[in-house]
């Protein structure tokens, strides 16, 4: 029997749909291909994966995201490149150097994607953006900028490629790990005093970071009175972070930055452990909301007691920092706390504005109230 899957399939009835044809085919083998999903839920990659223990399935997919998700989770799968996307010119032995191009073509780029995608990256530093079309073109073998610019803006799929390509979704459990320890021993302790807490986490990639905070949380014993909204630009990374599916290959480094951010239990009680991945327990996901949300959009998700924007700002020009901050000052309560990257600050972005330092070393700040801006600050102290 063979399925042909069409489509994203971003709703539940698509993936039931889905698995009712699985179940239709009985004890036949199986083959799925998967055409434009870049992400599937987490019963169909444990449906596939439980066939697959049984040698009774076969996977297909066109999507390079959904072929490095299966692998990493141990199911192996098939990479179909589809015939547009190939250079037929290219030799595999010759090199490939991109031609030049000025910032002025990236801008009008950038402005042409918002115009028929909708995403604005149009404020994202341009040596980081420059350097991700490069390796875009690089990947259709292509050195003509004008020539790329022309397929981006024509062709979805290579469109879609050079969106993930923008968004770069490097994360960890407990990322630098000292940060939770602080986190854990003086801002939540802090926060405690609150009968309702609300933290977001802004470009939270595939729920690595946001899942860390609850595992602290709970440890602290107030993950009951918390709600965490964690959103990223990304929704496959957002589908991601939902199904809660993480490879062991990491496992080891995982374990030792639990235990270097003071983790009081043992990691592995957090996930139902196979041979191949791990499954995050449902005691952690209850106080996660995560959604699609690019922080760049107008309007005021909520009033926060904390917010986490790690490694993203990085990608952003000042001018855009800016914005962000404003925007971050306007959605945290008086005095709540932002907590940014290793190496992001508010010197150059004029963050003093509106925010203090209450830990410099670990990015932690405090968002200034009105008594703040007039008066001497109560908060200066350091963390
Ligand atoms: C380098 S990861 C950082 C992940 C996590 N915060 C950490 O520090 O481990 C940056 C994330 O920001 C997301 N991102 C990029 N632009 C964004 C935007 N405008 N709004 C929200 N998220 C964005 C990317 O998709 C990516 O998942």
């Amino acid at each position: 029997m063979h399925i042909s899957v069409m489509g994203e399939l971003d709703s539940k009835a698509e993936a039931d749909r889905l698995l009712e044809c699985i179940h239709e085919s009985g004890r036949y083998e199986i083959h799925i291909t998967f055409l434009d999903a870049n992400i599937v839920t987490r019963d169909i990659v444990e449906r596939i994966m439980k066939m697959q223990e049984d040698n009774r399935c076969k996977v297909f997919v066109l999507k390079a995201y959904l072929y490095s998700y299966f692998l990493s989770l141990g199911i192996k799968c098939f990479l179909v490149k589809k015939k547009s996307l190939l250079n037929k010119t290219y030799q595999s032995n010759e090199k490939l150097n991109c031609q030049d191009f000025e910032p002025e073509q990236v801008e009008d780029f950038l402005r042409d994607i918002y115009d028929k995608y909708g995403y604005d990256f149009t404020e994202y530093r341009k040596d980081s953006i420059i350097r991700r079309i490069k390796i875009s073109m690089l990947r259709y073998c292509m050195t003509c900028f004008e020539e790329f610019r022309e397929r981006v803006l024509n062709d979805q799929d290579v469109f879609e490629q050079l969106f993930l390509d923008f968004s770069i979704n490097t994360t960890n459990f407990f990322r630098d790990p000292e940060v939770f320890t602080f986190l854990k021993e003086s801002v939540l302790l802090r926060l405690d005093s609150y009968s309702h807490i609300k933290i977001w986490s802004v470009g939270c990639s595939n729920g690595k970071e946001p899942y860390s905070l609850a595992m602290i949380l709970k440890e602290l014993g107030i993950l009951h009175k918390v709600q965490i909204y964690a959103t990223d630009i990304n929704p496959y990374v957002i589908e991601e972070a939902k199904n809660g599916l993480y490879s062991i290959s990491t496992i080891d480094d995982d374990i030792d930055n639990y235990k270097k951010a003071g983790g009081a239990k043992d990691f592995t009680d957090y996930f139902d452990i196979t041979c191949n991945y791990m499954k995050i327990k449902d005691e952690l996901k209850e106080n996660i909301l995560f959604f699609q949300h690019s922080v760049i959009e107008k309007g005021i998700l909520n009033e926060f007691q904390m917010i986490l924007c790690r490694n993203l700002m990085i990608y952003f020009d000042i001018v855009l920092q800016k914005k962000v901050l404003r925007h971050f000052y306007n959605s945290l309560d008086d005095g709540g706390f932002l907590i940014m990257g290793k190496s992001e600050g508010m010197l150059l972005n004029n963050g003093y504005e509106h925010f203090v330092d209450y830990n410099e070393k670990h990015k932690v700040f405090r968002r200034k109230n009105l008594s703040f801006i007039n008066h001497e600050s109560p908060y200066n102290g350091k963390g």
